[in-house]
C-alpha cells in the first residue's frame, strides 16, 4: 500500500518524507488556501516546492469546473513536473477532461468520489487514481470502507488499472481497514501515519529495556 500525505504544508511534507515511508502527496483547494497560497504564480511555485521535497506523485487540483478551463489549467500543472497528477472533480466535464488527459499520457486523480458508479466512470475514462472519500462518508453515517470494498471488487472483476486512492483518511484504523481490503494507496494527515507507531506495550517494553541496561554501554 502506498502512503500519500494529504496536505499542502511544506514542513509536514518534509517531516513525512524524512520518515522514509512517503510515496506521494495529495492537495486540494482547501488545503492550498489553508497555507495562504493564492495567485497563479504562487500556486505554481508551491507545487514546484512540494515536488522538490517528495519522490512520488503530487496531486494538484484544477480550480475550473468547465471542460476548457480544466484542460487549460491541467496542462499548465502537468508541465511543471513529471510528478504532477492533475486532480479533477467527479463531474461530467471532469470525466471528459480525464479522458482527454489520459489520451495525452497525463496522470489524473478523479476526486470527490462517493459512489461505486462514480468510481466505475472514472476508471472507464482512464483515471490514474480514483479518490473515494472514506472519512466524509463516515461523517454521514455511511461506512466509507464499504465503498472501498465495492470499488475493489468492480475494478478486479474487469482488470481496471485505475488505482484506488482511499482519501479523507482520518485515523490509523481507516488505514488498516483500507489495507485489508486492498486499496492501492491511502492519503491522510501525518498524524494518522504517526499513530501507526503507537502501542503501549512498545513503550512499556522499551522503558524496561532501557532501565535494565542503563549505564552498561561503557
Ligand atoms: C482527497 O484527496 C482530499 O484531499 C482529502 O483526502 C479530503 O479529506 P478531508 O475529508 O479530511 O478533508
Amino acid at each position: 500500500m502506498k502512503f500519500f500525505i494529504d496536505t499542502a504544508n511544506l514542513q509536514e511534507i518534509q517531516e513525512a518524507q524524512n520518515l522514509g515511508v512517503l510515496d506521494g502527496v495529495t492537495t486540494n483547494p482547501s488545503l492550498m488556501a489553508k497555507e495562504g497560497i493564492s495567485g497563479k504564480d504562487n500556486i505554481i511555485a508551491h507545487y514546484k516546492a512540494i515536488c522538490a521535497i517528495v519522490d512520488g506523485d503530487v496531486s494538484a487540483e484544477v480550480i475550473s469546473t468547465d471542460y476548457e478551463g480544466m484542460i487549460a489549467e491541467g496542462e499548465i500543472l502537468a508541465a511543471l513536473d513529471e510528478k504532477i497528477v492533475v486532480k479533477v472533480p467527479m463531474i461530467k466535464d471532469g470525466i471528459r477532461a480525464i479522458r482527454y488527459f489520459s489520451n495525452k499520457g497525463i496522470k489524473t486523480n478523479c476526486t470527490l468520489v462517493f459512489s461505486a458508479g462514480q468510481a466505475l466512470l472514472a476508471a472507464k475514462a482512464g483515471a490514474t487514481y480514483v479518490s473515494p472519500f472514506v472519512g466524509r462518508l463516515d461523517d454521514i453515517s455511511f461506512d466509507g470502507t464499504k465503498l472501498i470494498e465495492q470499488i475493489r471488487t468492480i475494478y478486479d472483476n474487469y482488470g481496471f488499472e485505475t488505482e484506488i486512492l482511499a482519501a479523507s483518511i482520518r485515523h490509523p484504523v481507516h488505514i488498516l481497514q483500507c489495507a485489508e481490503i486492498g486499496a492501492d494507496v491511502m492519503t491522510g494527515p501525518l498524524s494518522a501515519i504517526l499513530a501507526l507507531l503507537k502501542h503501549p506495550l512498545t513503550d512499556i517494553g522499551l522503558e524496561k529495556f532501557m532501565k535494565d541496561m542503563a549505564g552498561k554501554w561503557n
